[in-house]
């Protein structure tokens, strides 16, 4: 299918892994060259190898996205190698302190900034450097990757999860700001995606099921415990797809859009 992107030119924050990783590729096999980003530069440059060595497109691009100037570093180095981009992911993000801790009470002050440091001012930053070149060029996507749990408030991770909530408030007011320029915003929500990111706490919350391997009782795992409608685990191609759509001009009619990639997770509670 022609998705209508070939010679654009995007920047997936935070795809040397999961699902970052996932949309770039998919993005690349869609004819865009891919600005690949993470802090890992081994991991970062092997992503946008293995995008060359399938016939796509690629650059590589490092930096820790809560350092001061690390945006204004990034947009230099695409600068100077794209021209700009077209197409803006912000995917990195997570919790700033690792998922680690399950009890609402006794998050230290530094994780609440943390979190929102990296899942909203470094968000924000990348759209000041990168969306006035897309004005001024008549056309241009902001999508956001944020979470489920922004709009479910389970009682944990409650720095996480009012970060991505003032996520999805940067990006609809970003969408009216864009009114008439041709630059769409929205949001895309992530339910609970197999990840590097994720490995971990999926273990732990399948440990408290009862189960010690969740991968050989998936089903059961995904609709008893997270109540996933479909009856298996998100992957980050579930993720790419949808914003290869949203990135794509068949979505020129959308923004300022929330679309939800949970498996009726959300809905199901
Ligand atoms: N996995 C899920 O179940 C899930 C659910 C809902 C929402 N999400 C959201 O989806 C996004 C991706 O999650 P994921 O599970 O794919 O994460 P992941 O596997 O842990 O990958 C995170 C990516 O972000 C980069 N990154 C992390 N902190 C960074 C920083 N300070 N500066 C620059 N880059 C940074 C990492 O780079 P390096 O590896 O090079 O350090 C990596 O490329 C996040 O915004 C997350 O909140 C995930």
């Amino acid at each position: 299918m022609d998705y209508g992107l070939t010679g654009k030119r995007a920047l997936v924050t935070g795809s040397s892994s999961g699902i970052g990783e996932g949309i770039a590729r998919r993005l690349a096999e869609a004819g865009v060259t891919v600005a690949v980003h993470g802090r890992n530069p081994g991991r970062t440059s092997a992503v946008a190898d293995a995008i060359k060595a399938a016939g796509g497109q690629a650059i590589a691009v490092t930096g820790d996205l809560v350092e001061d100037g690390a945006a204004e570093r990034i947009r230099d180095r695409i600068d100077a190698q794209l021209g700009g981009v077209d197409i803006l992911v912000n995917n990195a993000g997570g919790r700033f302190a690792g998922f680690n801790h399950m009890d609402w009470f006794g998050i230290p002050a530094a994780d609440w900034i943390g979190s929102y440091k990296l899942n909203v001012v470094a968000a924000a930053l990348m759209i000041e450097q990168f969306v006035p070149g897309m004005k001024e060029r008549g056309w241009g996507r902001a999508i956001q990757i944020s979470s489920g749990i922004a709009i479910q408030q389970p009682p944990v991770f409650p720095d996480y999860q009012a970060a991505k909530t003032a996520l999805n408030s940067l990006s609809g007011s970003l969408a009216k700001a864009l009114g008439g320029t041709g630059v769409t915003s929205n949001v895309i929500s992530a339910g609970v995606i197999y990840t590097p990111g994720s490995d971990d706490e999926l273990a732990k919350a399948a440990n408290a099921f009862g189960l010690e391997d969740w991968k050989k009782e998936e089903r059961r795992f995904a609709l008893e415990f997270f109540h996933h409608s479909v009856g298996r685990m998100g992957r980050p191609d579930d993720l790419a797809a949808a914003v290869l759509y949203m990135a794509s001009p068949l979505a020129d009619f959308v923004t300022g859009a929330h679309l939800v990639v949970d498996g009726g997770g959300a809905s199901a509670l």
